[in-house]
């Protein structure tokens, strides 16, 4: 299948890596990257970039019209694909999960103003955006949608972020680790998948998230690629749970942003430092390790702490 080329998705970008010496990691001996994915697009930031790429560009080239995905009310998947659609001439269609009075915050208002058009629902409803007969009702609602799964994780997804650490990136630093946030896992499941010699670990920001190693897997066979045991999981960066926030955490991320010119964000990238600090304090890397972190974007999401 040929793909629309799309100046959205060239895929010549340039990405910046950058290094940072935290006094916690020349304590333990480790050489510390950043890659800032989120300077990758202004408004389809981090890893959405990547996860979107093949979905739309197949959708593009099948001559798909409309696009459907789910998220939450600051949903940084919802916000990218809205102007990731506008930009491509692809309708989308947003399921959310809550109320409409959420309507007004700065994420949904954006998608809005992007032509997304946005139904709410339940938790109970939202809980189904999986089952089979439910995507079928959406189906007849939205003929001939193209139903993509929260937080864009699927084969297409895991293809794209495959792209994201190039061997040419782990070879030029010197790498030995990855590390990065992870939500569903596509992303992760991407970086492993394509970085065979690389640790990759993944810090989920949900709590009780140990079913995502059998979710890693399932996606890893669906878009067949590599799946070997270079990768793990730490449980302990949620923090009390998803887009749970806590005054620390707050001081944290603005000490980084001051000391290191580095914006994270209170959901996912921001708590991944935390616990990365927490975990080169525990010895969790070798001295002599080259560890890259994963900036995954979600810098939109920081202007819900303001409406809090
Ligand atoms: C900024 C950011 N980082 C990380 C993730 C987690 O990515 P994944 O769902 O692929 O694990 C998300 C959500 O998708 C996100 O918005």
């Amino acid at each position: 299948m040929t793909l629309c080329a799309s100046p959205m998705f060239e895929t010549n970008k340039e990405l910046p890596v950058v290094q940072l010496e935290l006094p916690e990691s020349k304590e333990a001996g480790v050489d510390l990257f950043v890659l800032r994915l989120d300077k990758i697009d202004e408004l389809v930031s981090g890893n959405k970039w990547y996860k979107l790429k093949y979905n739309l560009m197949n959708a593009k080239a099948q001559g798909i019209t409309r696009v459907l995905s789910f998220g939450g009310a600051y949903s940084n998947h919802i916000h990218a694909l809205a102007w990731a659609g506008r930009e491509l001439g692809i309708q989308t269609v947003g399921v959310i999960r809550g109320e409409p009075a959420y309507v007004d915050n700065p994420t949904l208002m954006d998608a809005v103003r992007w032509g997304m058009e946005l139904v709410f629902v339940s938790r109970a409803e939202y809980r189904r955006r999986s089952e089979l007969d439910y995507l079928t009702e959406l189906q007849n609602v939205y003929g001939g949608v193209l139903i993509i799964p929260e937080g864009g994780s699927n084969a297409l997804a895991v293809k794209g972020a495959a792209e994201i650490i190039t061997d040419r990136m782990r070879l030029d630093y010197g790498l030995t680790h990855v590390v990065l946030p992870c939500g569903t896992g596509g992303t992760l499941a991407g970086i492993a998948s394509s970085q065979p010699r690389l640790q990759v670990v993944g810090i989920p920001v949900l709590k009780g998230a140990q079913f995502l190693v059998k979710d890693i897997q399932k996606l890893m066979q669906d878009a067949d690629v590599r799946c070997d045991d270079n990768w793990g999981l730490d449980f302990d960066g949620h923090y009390g749970g998803y887009a749970k926030v806590s005054p620390e955490l707050l001081s944290f991320i603005s000490d980084i942003k001051q000391r290191y010119q580095l914006p994270l964000d209170q959901i996912y990238t921001g708590k991944m430092m935390f616990r990365f600090i927490e975990m080169l304090k525990e010895g969790a890397f070798y001295s002599g390790s080259r560890v890259l972190l994963v900036h995954t974007g979600g810098l939109q999401g920081l202007r819900s702490l303001s409406c809090a």
